[in-house]
């Protein structure tokens, strides 16, 4: 929580040009129409606030029973007809000019621009992961500045929520279901995306960044980033998924506990199980840790890994179990 907090402050400090004191930077086009009927509805709301509670400390004054006087006059006024018809008409009014507002800004938001790109976004305790069109998958959300772009969003396990306070986009994202949220940024840089619905222990660490790259270089980082993979020798490549494919959310890879076992010289090692065996972690082991999780549950672990079948190619479990191997080196 801290860190999410920390690199909102940092975000306010050096991305925040039109942040205001109370508002993330409008970094997306339909931000600003998000925040004018906030404001609408906000300044609304503080008028009569205000209004009622200055008449009310007055007229509890003004006509404070006096102990000279009855309880109650024969000739009080009881009924004031076009007084009830204002009190009535001007908030019915506000009230529609509201709705219409609100359900305008609704529609926006809610129909995503025929041209858009999309992105799949899976959501899962405790990650995001975004699907590109080429298949590539990585941690982070990076877009072009001058598309639409669609998020086509569901979850592998609980409901989550997908919100970035700069685009003034936040959706639930639910499992067995695909829900859908849409912006376009308005300029190339860098915003914090947060898991906005609380599921579970490391709910505050479900966290992504938002990369928005300039006009021509999200058509390039893309390429790279999908030929990278296929570059690399298997251990480095395992590592790279390691980051990128939520592994490294639960497992640690410096011996500290974590809510999955840590990698650091779990390859190899005789690990006891729930149910009682010992069993040695062997390419077998993790592959069907990874496709089956449930399958066989090291002792002393909660059962939350959702499973990683037709998520991972063969190639890539192999890589990251590749990787595994590295950190039992020399044990
Ligand atoms: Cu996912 Cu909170």
């Amino acid at each position: 929580m801290l860190e999410s907090l920390a690199a909102r402050l940092a975000l306010a400090a050096n991305g925040g040009s039109d942040g205001s004191f109370w508002m993330p930077p409008q970094a997306s086009t339909t931000a600003a129409e998000v925040d004018r009927i906030f404001y609408w509805v906000f300044y609304i709301s503080l008028f009569f606030f205000t209004l009622i509670v200055v008449l009310m400390v007055i007229f509890a004054f003004r006509f404070r029973r006096k102990s000279s006087q009855p309880v109650a006059h024969a000739d009080a006024p009881m009924h004031n007809t076009p007084l009830e018809l204002t009190w009535t008409i001007i908030p019915t009014i506000i009230v529609f000019l509201i709705f219409y507002a609100g359900f305008r800004g609704f529609l926006t938001l809610s129909v995503t621009p025929a041209n858009a790109y999309e992105i799949q976004v899976t959501a899962q305790r405790w990650k995001w992961l975004f699907t590109y069109p080429n298949g590539y998958v990585e941690e982070n959300l990076h877009v072009p500045v001058d598309r639409p772009v669609s998020l086509v969003m569901t979850s592998e396990d609980v409901i989550h929520s997908f919100y970035v306070p700069d685009f003034r986009i936040k959706r639930d994202v639910v499992p067995g279901r695909y829900s859908k949220a849409w912006f376009q940024a308005k300029a190339p840089g860098e915003h914090q995306a947060f898991c906005a619905e609380y599921c579970g222990t490391n709910h505050s660490m479900m966290l992504a960044r938002v990369i928005v790259h300039e006009p021509g270089g999200f058509e390039r980082w893309l390429e790279d980033a999908a030929n990278l993979l296929a570059k690399l020798p298997p251990a480095e490549a395992g590592a790279l998924l390691y980051k990128q494919r939520g592994c490294a959310q639960c497992h640690s890879v410096d011996g500290k506990a974590g809510i999955g076992p840590t990698f650091q010289g779990l390859f190899g090692h005789r690990q006891a199980l729930k149910s009682g065996e010992t069993i040695v972690v062997d390419e077998d082991y993790v592959r069907e840790s990874i496709m089956d999780p449930q399958a066989k549950i090291a002792a002393g672990f909660d059962p939350v890994m959702p499973t990683y079948r037709g998520r991972l190619k063969d190639e890539e479990i192999t890589a990251i179990i590749a990787y595994m191997k590295t950190l039992s080196a020399g044990e």
